[in-house]
């Protein structure tokens, strides 16, 4: 009887599934680390979780029953996906599940951070009633660019122009048709878009390319006030020329769900004027855990069945 392992913390929609699938046993040990985690893992021919357990080579390594592991989510960062081939365990992952989601909360961190929510409602609860600090910006006929039309990228797009702003957006797999159809004015680099936004999100994998792919050099070009939110992967701004960029007064403000190293307390960012940051919240609703789940549970359960 194939058994798994959940790693990480699943929505209850998802366990009843595995409760309710006919020949499957599974069991939920979260937050296991190290020997314990290469341990328990051997011993299961399946596993869910999320990014917070590090399945790294050393846990996929040596002899074990692992077939299959499946991602609750979208970023498969947290597995080592050369080890997994190397060992046999096919990896996969629920791409749509939390899309509509990651979305909004790429566009509540930009709005929260044109109109100073967080620090707004801080001052107010430490007595003070400070109408004239806290002046925002309206994103009503403001240029949004957009690096990375997949998704996401194209969730925050409809939602923007609903918002009435104007569209920018660099995706090497998008066509201009496409783009047009869809009310996005697309460039060839993003490096065209960066004199021309006000704001800027952005919405790839972290890869070689997308590594820094803002640092200071680009902040330098970039529409002096212009403000930037990360929703995405840390590591695609380079969080210390942000805060240059911040203290020199050329860019306005920062919004950052995601971070190099998580979980993360320390950022240089962290309680400038300007930032508004959240930690990895953007998967986080009941909605999207929901699906995640349940997709996860639905691929792993037939793939230890059928082996399809
Ligand atoms: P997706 O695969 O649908 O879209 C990614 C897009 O990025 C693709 O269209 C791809 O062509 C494009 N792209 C890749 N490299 C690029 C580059 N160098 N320049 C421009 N575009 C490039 O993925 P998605 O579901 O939209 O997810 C996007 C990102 O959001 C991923 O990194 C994912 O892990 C992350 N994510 C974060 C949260 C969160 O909680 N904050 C939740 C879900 C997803
Ligand atoms: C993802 O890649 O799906 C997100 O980062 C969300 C999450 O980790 O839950």
């Amino acid at each position: 009887m194939p058994s798994v392992i959940v790693l990480d913390p699943l929505a209850q929609e998802g366990l009843d599934l595995l409760d309710a699938a006919e020949g499957i046993t599974y069991e939920v040990r979260t937050g296991l680390k190290g020997d314990d985690l290469r341990e328990a893992v051997s011993q299961f021919d399946g596993a869910i979780c999320r990014s917070g357990v590090k399945l790294t080579s050393d846990v996929l390594t040596g002899k074990s029953k692992l077939k299959a592991v499946v991602r609750a989510g979208v970023g498969t960062d947290n597995i080592d996906k050369d080890a997994a081939t190397k060992a046999g365990v096919v990896v996969m992952n629920t791409p749509a599940g939390n899309t509509i989601s990651t979305a909004e909360h790429a566009i509540a961190l930009m709005l929260a951070m044109s109109r100073s929510i967080a620090p707004a409602y801080q001052s107010l609860i430490e007595g003070r009633w400070d109408r004239k600090a806290f002046m925002g910006a309206q994103v009503a006929g403001k240029t949004l660019g957009i690096v990375g039309l997949g998704r996401i990228g194209l969730a925050v797009a409809a939602r923007a122009k609903a918002l009435e702003m104007d569209l920018i957006g660099y995706d090497p797999f998008m066509s201009a048709e496409r783009a047009k159809q869809l009310g996005i004015e697309l460039v060839e680099n993003v490096a065209d878009m960066l004199p021309r936004v006000d704001y800027l999100t952005v919405h790839t994998p972290l890869t070689e390319e997308t590594r820094n792919l803002i640092s200071t050099e680009q902040i330098e070009v970039m529409k002096p006030g212009a403000r930037l939110i990360n929703c995405a992967r840390g590591g695609i701004y380079d969080e210390a020329a942000l805060a240059e960029g911040l203290k020199a007064g050329k860019i306005a403000g920062v919004a950052l769900d995601v971070y190099p190293d998580e979980p993360c307390t320390d950022s240089p960012l962290f309680g400038m004027p300007g930032v508004v940051c959240t930690p990895h919240l953007g998967a986080s609703t009941e909605e999207a855990q929901t699906q995640v789940a349940v997709e996860a549970v639905e691929l792993l359960t037939a793939y230890l069945s059928t082996g399809a």
